[in-house]
């Protein structure tokens, strides 16, 4: 099928990327024309694991193409995919001014039917919206628009392989023609049956992709409901390690045996510096809106919001007195992106730490091994290593905000004898406590005993 992207963020050129390696030709489209270019010579905005590969091949074969010309992009898409941004606005609720542009200039360029599907993340009754502004601003123009919704649930750093091997899609449709459609585009992956860029072709078993058909107001709001609940799900682990600390219990043996039951689940009870990245902190905020807005009282939820926020307090606090005095003392901080594999550094937990303790008057050094880039824009002021070796070097502490695994395997022996003082302050519980104390460390993390090799302060 022929399809069109709008929006190549994030989801937008990984979809882009996706639907084109199972057979589909698609033409993405921005209206930022820079990103176009750097696209049409050989330059992926974005660091994700083998999106670099599969972009290069298809763009080579002609398969997969990048416009600026959006009207051009519309007309050759019998499905046209809205990938656009749903930043958060100073009340909390999604800005959707992206949304409703797009909307305009399908109905007003579209010479032939469309299939108009949004991907991007939108408060329910985005569809509803959108349908509207199709009819208002198409008419004269005779083409008949079907709408629906299709939330994405891929993660930064695993995109790809959760696009292709996905363990639910969700349809959200109103119409039979729309389904059909939409059944169509991804019946290769439903089948599994394409030539896998992520494990050379040979993947492993897995599990059957579910397809889940529903109204598109549900599909809407399953996408805010996943993404609050991986929130709420942190920030109750968080609240167990705050009582572990108290309560002289260890956070990793508890949530360890909860997830081990398979109504809970193992995954996102990591306990840390809390949940960042440009999905979980603005779709919470965007759903306790809709919440508000539709008179539901979701405290729960808001609850969840304000433990996140605390972890970053917390934190900064635990360095405050393990150092005693923050100003001109040298700090290193390995991780700067709001997760590891990925550079994306927005609502990036680590960079409001280091925001808050470079305010402080800390000399920060840091180090992470895609974001520092991206950081340099935001926070010139820093200065920046080469390693994680060359960040220790002198330093009074060393703090980990992100949890890259390769921080787990770095020569902890040859770090310890390069900084001035050996305390590490690991805000991602990703060393072992007990290990740390024998290398001589005065080591902190979160909810976890603590055994330092010095008197504990914090
Ligand atoms: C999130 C969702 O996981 C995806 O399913 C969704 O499709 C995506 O948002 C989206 O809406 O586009 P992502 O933003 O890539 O994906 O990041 P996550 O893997 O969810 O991690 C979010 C944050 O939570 C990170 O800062 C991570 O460090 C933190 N986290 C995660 C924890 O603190 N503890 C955990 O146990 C897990």
């Amino acid at each position: 099928m022929k399809i069109a992207v709008i929006g190549c963020g994030y989801v937008g050129l990984v979809s882009g990327a996706c639907l084109a390696e199972i057979g589909h030709e698609v033409i993405c489209t921005d209206n930022d024309s820079s990103k176009i270019k750097a696209l049409n010579s050989g330059h992926i905005p974005i660091f994700e694991e083998n999106l670099e590969d599969v972009v290069k091949r298809l763009h080579a074969s002609g398969r997969l193409k990048f416009t600026s010309d959006i009207p051009e992009a519309i007309r050759a898409g019998d499905a046209i995919f809205i990938c656009v941004g749903t930043p958060p606005l100073d009340t909390g609720d999604a800005d959707l001014s992206a949304i409703e542009n797009v909307a305009r200039l399908i109905a007003s360029e579209a010479r032939s039917p469309k299939l108009v599907v949004e991907k991007s993340t939108v408060p329910v009754q985005t569809g509803k919206q959108v349908r509207r502004a199709l009819q208002v601003y198409g008419r004269g123009h005779g083409v008949q628009f079907h709408v629906a919704s299709n939330p994405e649930f891929l993660r930064e750093g695993t995109a790809v392989e959760d696009f292709l091997h996905p363990d639910r899609i969700v349809l959200g449709v109103e119409d039979q023609g729309a389904e059909r459609q939409l059944r169509e585009i991804y019946q290769p992956i439903l089948d599994q049956k394409f030539k896998c860029p992520v494990h050379a072709g040979k993947c492993p078993p897995m599990p059957p992709v579910k397809l889940v058909v529903t109204t598109i107001n549900s599909a809407e709001l399953i996408k805010h409901a996943s993404n609050s609940f991986l929130a709420l799900k942190i920030s109750y682990a968080n609240v167990i390690a705050d009582l572990c600390e108290r309560l002289s219990a260890n956070v990793d043996e508890v949530t360890a045996a909860m997830g081990m039951d398979p109504r809970i689940g193992s995954q996102f009870l990591r306990a840390g510096l809390g949940f960042g990245g440009f999905c979980l902190p603005k779709d919470v905020q965007a759903f306790i809106r809709l919440a508000e807005t539709a008179g539901v009282d979701f405290s729960l939820l808001k609850e969840a919001e304000f433990v996140n926020k605390r972890r970053i307090s917390a934190f900064v606090e635990r360095v405050r007195k393990a150092l005693w005095i923050v100003k001109d003392k040298q700090v290193g901080v390995l991780g700067l992106a709001f997760k590891a594999n990925t550079d994306d550094i927005r609502f990036s937990p680590a960079i409001e730490v280091v925001t808050r303790l470079a305010r402080e008057g800390a000399r920060i050094q840091a180090y992470d091994p895609q974001a520092a880039e991206r950081a340099q824009a935001l926070l010139p002021d820093i200065q920046y290593a080469k390693d994680a070796y060359a960040t220790a070097k002198g330093a009074e502490a060393l703090l980990i905000l992100t949890e890259w695994p390769e921080f787990r395997s770095l020569d902890w022996e040859k770090v310890r004898d390069s900084m001035l003082r050996p305390l590490v302050i690991d805000g991602r519980n990703l060393l072992n406590p007990g290990k740390m104390a024998e290398l001589g460390y005065e080591y902190y993390s979160f909810g976890r005993p603590e055994r330092s090799a010095v008197v504990p302060v914090v």
